[in-house]
């Protein structure tokens, strides 16, 4: 087992809040904690730490305040509290613009930003008790898988969830599969929740979100940080492994085993007696172009590019972009291409000609394709032998050509961008949309559920009944989705 820091809760002690007057960044805002369930302690912390960011914060409620943000009370416990406290009816609170009435999520991201954060309708605290209660039903009733729900790109717990997913990477990166799914799972489900979450007694309401997620969810719910992900981010093994891994052709086993021989850096790596596969040398000697996020302004360049090799052997070839772009995202790891053609003769050895097409204009720096495998190819009753996939490094032209004439003598006119090719037959093709579009947690989700509650096996390349021995055909993903009794989930809903 890895020597990562066991989670420790730490109470933080009273803070005094600080008499003098600290520097204020932020004039137009001014913020009053209310003690009510906060406490006098946890009150004196957070106001020194609004305070060291340059935030003004009020002791004393007044009509200066614009933002009144309390834990763990409705909006009438926090205008009734105040009201006693001045003695005073609260003015125009009705409208919620003056002052804002607000959870303490818009405190908390406003300190990790650093600045304060546009108030959104989550970081209100709902007028009404019954909102609540609708919420509470909304919470009880998510579906268990996560090709069930709808899960949007952006949602509203992604402090916690980043937490569960850092938790569930270093479980992977411990060889624990079980514990991995259990944090992912947890993740997903708080990304699909319709609003925030007010309060670790909601998360007990959740599919998936017990025992050490709950606790987790408490911390950060509580404290705005987890202490054991803080440990981890801090961690050298963690950190080692976050770098081994994110090179192109290091899985968690490889990385596991140089972290063994002691290699920390990317150059221990040069060590002879380290054997390197091609993919992964590839991978270092382009490891700081390939960690930048590719952007869709990126992926569409490579789009066209590829679709111009591919059409100068078969114009009508169809080519998708799979993979994160498809659920709407503006950035990725990689850019994922499906290229599909009714006719099989067309697509054999379509992709080669195109690879090597590029390959001679100047296009790669590096590539490696794979065969399809023969069990697979043996399932079907054709022969075709194309279904190919070419992993590779484009060198792909600067965008900003601007930027390339001023740069000094020798410097990169193009960068290095992943980008994965899929050669799939035309009765393949709705699998294999499905498959490449991802997440990955909502195609292992898919699966288990094919395999759990409809005794089916579902993968890239189709849907088979393992009992009667035989595949399933479809013809689009909505065909699949009926085939296995769930609703059809359009790609952005599948962030899971
Ligand atoms: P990616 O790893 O590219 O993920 O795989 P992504 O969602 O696009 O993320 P970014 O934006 O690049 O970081 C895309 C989908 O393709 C499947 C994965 O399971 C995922 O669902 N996939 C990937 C395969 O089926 N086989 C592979 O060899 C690789
Ligand atoms: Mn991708």
């Amino acid at each position: 087992m890895l020597p990562f820091p066991i989670k420790r809760r730490r109470k933080e002690a009273a803070v005094a809040i600080d008499p003098g007057a600290p520097h204020v960044v932020f004039p137009d805002i001014c913020i009053f904690l209310v003690e009510r369930r906060m406490g006098a302690a946890r009150r004196g912390f957070l106001t020194s730490l609004a305070q060291r960011k340059g935030f003004s914060v009020a002791q004393e409620y007044s009509g200066a305040v614009t933002h009144v943000v309390s834990e763990q009370n409705s909006f009438t416990d926090v205008l009734s509290w105040i009201e006693r406290k001045t003695g005073k009816p609260m003015q125009s609170a009705e409208d919620q613009m003056s002052p804002h009435i607000l959870d303490i999520s818009w405190f908390t991201e406003s300190m990790s930003s650093g600045k304060p954060v546009p108030v959104e309708a989550t970081h209100r605290l709902g007028i009404l008790g019954s909102q609540v209660s609708k919420d509470k039903d909304a919470l009880s009733t998510v579906a268990p898988y996560a090709c069930q729900r709808r899960t949007p790109l952006t949602h509203h717990n992604s402090e916690i969830t980043e937490a569960l997913e850092i938790l569930g990477k270093a479980a992977a990166f411990q060889g624990s599969e079980v514990r991995n799914l259990a944090f992912s799972r947890a993740a997903s489900v708080l990304k699909s929740l319709p609003s925030k979450l007010q309060s670790a007694e909601e998360a007990r309401n959740l599919v998936w979100c017990g025992g050490h997620c709950q606790a987790v969810i408490q911390e950060i719910l509580e404290d705005g940080v987890c202490h054991e992900v803080e440990a981890l981010k801090i961690c050298e093994q963690y950190q080692c492994m976050e770098l081994l891994t994110g090179i192109f052709g290091v899985g968690v086993r490889t990385a596991e085993r140089w972290y063994k021989d002691g290699v920390r850096k990317l150059r221990d790596l040069e060590n002879p007696n380290i054997k390197l596969t091609a993919d992964q040398r590839a991978g270092i000697e382009h490891y700081t172009d390939l960690k930048q996020p590719v952007t869709l302004q990126e992926a569409r360049h490579v789009e066209r590019l590829i679709t111009d090799a591919l059409h100068r052997f078969v114009p009508d070839l169809e080519i998708t972009m799979t993979g994160g772009f498809r659920r709407g995202k503006q950035q990725g790891h990689d850019v994922d291409f499906l290229i599909t053609h009714p006719s099989e003769e067309s697509l054999n050895g379509v992709l080669k000609k195109a690879v090597d097409w590029m390959d001679s204009q100047g296009l790669l720096l590096y590539h490696h394709t794979k065969v399809r495998s023969r069990v697979l190819a043996q399932r079907r009753s054709t022969h075709m032998d194309g279904h190919e996939t070419c992993y590779a490094i484009f060198a792909l032209p600067s965008l900003d050509s601007m930027r390339c004439e001023a740069g000094a003598p020798g410097a990169h006119t193009w960068r290095a961008v992943r980008v994965d090719l899929v050669v799939t037959p035309y009765e393949e093709y709705p699998f294999a949309l499905l498959g490449w579009t991802g997440s990955k947690h909502f195609e292992r989700e898919l699966r288990r559920y094919s395999w759990h509650e409809k005794n089916l096996s579902l993968n890239s390349h189709g849907l088979y009944d393992t009992q009667k021995n035989c595949s399933i055909p479809a013809t689009s993903e909505e065909e699949i989705f009926a085939l296995l009794g769930l609703d059809y989930v359009p790609p952005p809903y599948r962030n899971a």
